[in-house]
């Protein structure tokens, strides 16, 4: 029956999870896939979420299918954690949340509603871009094609090269944008590069989507969804899928959300019942345990201050690490620009290392990267940094 299928050649970055569990040197360092660990090399459980469950489990209460778009309580604050909770559009009732299972879920359901109602329409993504984003959209039927954004003389964004190419593209389009942290590259938008860009959009009737895996890991919440309230400001029409693998640490509960920020009541509503409809369609219904965490930290005043304290470590942490490592970098060898190391944002850096370069690093190093180059930066420790910049500096 199946043996004309073909073998799959694997993930790029599960794959590496898996070389660097198997892999018994001891003094391996894991900056491939996309996880914060803690300055003692373990992922963390966050208090904040702890004293949720403590709580969810004292609560006892029945297991029951939640409805097709999620905890109405875990819609609520995801929905004003994204816009700030005095946006007009909530007032409006312009946005459609359903929590999903993970961004990605949300991501799956979004490009599979988009299919069905925008079936001319391909899909352009950043170059480069989280590597799941293509196979994904291209799941869901879609032609998927790339606009430039990464700039590899400079470390950082070809903008004018982005807005001139988005310019150019046939109406309702839909136009995948990292909302911060930029995966892989780290190089994020001004705030006064969305304000030029979300004219575009609008002039071209481009549909933006937006992928915030990381809200709260580059300048701070607010900071990092500057383009999803500026984009819900202008009246566009958008999708934004967002996460909470990483900014509370629960990677494996699955704890996310899709919104879609419409011109008016009446769209919302639309796009909310075929949302329910795609989800019904796809896993039925999302899982109540990750709803309740959400609904509990981020609702709970406590346990919201809480988290906030703890997201702020984090990123506080990632950016002392940066720090440390562009330091020891400089040290090391003076004569390269290691300038990108602190000019890029969040969990990753683009190191512009070559993938045989990055082999170089980990079979003669223990130092994992993804063959792409990137480097997340949220493996590193004040115990391990000298180690990776000395094995940085022997493959550039
Ligand atoms: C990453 O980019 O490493 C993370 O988002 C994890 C994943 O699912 O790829």
């Amino acid at each position: 029956m199946f043996e004309h299928i073909t073998p799959y050649a694997g993930d790029p970055i599960f794959a590496l999870v898996d070389a660097f569990n198997q892999d018994s040197r001891p003094h391996k360092v894991n900056l491939s896939i996309g996880i914060y660990f803690d300055e003692q090399g373990r992922l963390p459980v966050l208090p904040s979420v702890q004293e949720a469950e403590r709580r969810i489990l004292a609560e006892g209460g029945a297991k029951p299918y939640l409805p097709m778009e999620g905890l109405a309580a875990c819609r609520t604050q995801v929905a004003q954690l994204l816009l700030g909770p005095q946006h007009p559009a909530l007032a409006e009732g312009r946005v459609a949340t359903i929590q999903t299972v993970g961004s990605s879920g949300g991501l799956k359901v979004g490009a599979d509603f988009l299919r069905t109602w925008l079936p001319n329409s391909d899909v352009w993504v950043s170059d480069p871009t989280w590597d799941n984003h293509r196979s994904m959209f291209e799941g869901s039927g879609f032609t998927v094609k790339a606009y430039p954004y990464y700039d590899a003389a400079t470390g950082g964004l070809r903008f004018e090269d982005m807005l001139a190419c988005l310019k150019g593209l046939p109406p309702r389009s839909i136009v995948l944008l990292h909302a911060c942290c930029h995966n892989p590259t780290g190089v994020d938008l001004s705030s006064a590069q969305w304000d030029a860009l979300i004219p575009v959009l609008r002039e071209r009737q481009l549909l933006p989507y937006l992928d915030l895996a990381y809200q709260g890991f580059g300048q701070g919440i607010a900071e990092d969804a500057y383009s999803v309230r500026a984009l819900a400001a202008s009246g566009l029409t958008f999708f934004v899928a967002n996460s909470f693998s990483k900014s509370m640490s629960v990677y494996g509960e699955r704890c996310g959300a899709l919104s879609a920020v419409c011109a008016s009541q009446a769209e919302a509503d639309l796009v909310l019942g075929q949302l329910r409809y795609t989800v019904r369609r796809i896993y039925s219904s999302p899982g109540l345990h990750a709803a309740s965490l959400v609904a509990h930290v981020l609702g709970d005043a406590d346990l919201r201050s809480m988290w906030e304290g703890e997201l702020a470590q984090m990123r506080q942490r990632m950016l002392e690490v940066r720090q440390a490592l562009h330091t020891r970098l400089c040290a090391l060898a003076p004569q390269h620009d290691w300038g990108y190391v602190l000019s890029q944002r969040g969990m990753f850096s683009y190191t512009g290392l070559s993938a045989e370069q990055v082999d170089r690093l980990r079979e003669e190093h223990a130092v994992y990267l993804i063959r792409s180059g990137r480097l997340c930066v949220a493996g590193l420790t004040q115990a391990n940094v000298d180690r990776v910049a000395q094995a940085l500096v022997k493959v550039v």
